[in-house]
């Protein structure tokens, strides 16, 4: 009989019963089984394995050369170490671009390759017919409109989207172009928060906010900048939560500081081998360059923590034994 799993994955049905029922929803990227360990834990109830992967992990300068085996090989990484979480993944550029076939096709490796719970595409009106061919195949779909990075050459850089009423006006039908083509949630990054207010109460499914108000159903960081992983990664919408990069600093000169002292590994942290196997191995390999007075310290001092010898254990085999070891 198969094993069923213990906990269920969170859907797209409850991630819409979360707007409904007003409840925030929280949102962040991972990119490995750790990380995604660490969000489940967190209790967030959305996992966007995102194509900024590309330059949290992977030392970029944009999202551009991301491809669909990198986020495949991610994503496989994430799904599992997330027993509950959500995992949607994300359609790297040049994936989708060439129409509803090319994005059907991508979009059904990421599901069957990594067991992913939806996929995540960039665009607005451009993209509906391809949001509307993948959730006719069964796949839910987020959408994400307004500041999108993989197209950060056209937009003229980083910067915040819809701020004329021209540009307003075309982000607001690109999200309601977006939910009726079926999308169940949509990412606005960088939009003014009046803006990604009026979209949130203009649209049936959540939008989630990057950057863009505390009046959006939900909010979406990217895991190395609310966690200060990558210190060269400074932005103005990433609060940081905790210093993980300044500890991982710290951690990684103590371990060096440690190595160079000589006070790692101590004798708790080394295996040992029996007095009789290294005299049998002296024997087997005479040598007169041999200083074992250090090892043969740490081998004494390991040696009074360590199982004995069985009396009845014949020395070959017990010599074996702790070499195995
Ligand atoms: O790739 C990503 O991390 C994203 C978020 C910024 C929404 O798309």
């Amino acid at each position: 009989m198969s094993k069923q799993p213990t906990t269920r994955a969170i859907s797209v049905l409850d991630i819409q019963r979360m707007r409904e029922r007003g409840k925030p929803i929280t949102m962040v990227t991972a990119y490995d089984y750790p990380a995604a360990k660490a969000v489940d834990e967190a209790g967030i109830p959305i996992i966007l394995v995102g194509d900024s992967l590309g330059m949290t992990v992977l030392g970029y300068d944009s999202t551009l050369p991301v491809t669909l085996e990198d986020m495949i090989h991610h994503g496989k990484a994430v799904v599992r170490g997330a027993k509950r979480a959500h995992v949607v993944i994300d359609l790297p550029f040049g994936t989708y671009q060439l129409g509803w076939q090319q994005a059907l096709e991508s979009a059904t490796r990421l599901m069957k390759e990594t067991e992913c719970g939806s996929v995540k595409l960039e665009g607005g009106q451009r993209s509906a017919e391809a949001v509307a061919r993948m959730v006719e195949a069964g796949i839910p779909v987020m959408g994400h409109i307004g500041l999108t990075p993989q197209s950060v050459n056209a937009l003229g850089g980083w910067r915040v989207q819809g701020k004329t009423p021209r540009e307003a006006v075309r982000l607001i039908a690109d999200a309601k172009a977006l939910a009726e083509a079926g999308a169940y949630a949509i990412v606005l990054e960088l939009v003014p928060t009046a803006l990604a207010h009026m979209i949130t109460q203009r649209v049936s499914v959540p939008t989630i906010g990057i950057g863009s108000g505390p009046f959006t159903s939900g909010q979406v960081q990217v895991f190395h900048d609310i966690l200060s992983i990558q210190q060269d990664r400074e932005m103005k919408h990433a609060r940081q939560f905790a210093d993980v990069g300044t500890t991982t600093v710290n951690g990684l000169r103590a371990y060096r500081e440690a190595v160079e002292d000589g006070s790692f590994p101590t004798a708790a942290e080394s295996s040992y081998m029996d007095e009789r196997a290294l005299e049998l191995i002296r024997l087997m390999t005479p040598s007169d360059e041999d200083d074992m007075s250090h090892a043969e310290r740490v081998l004494r001092e390991a040696h009074s923590e360590a199982p004995a010898a069985r009396v009845d254990q014949p020395l070959e085999q017990h010599v074996e034994q702790q070499v195995a070891d």
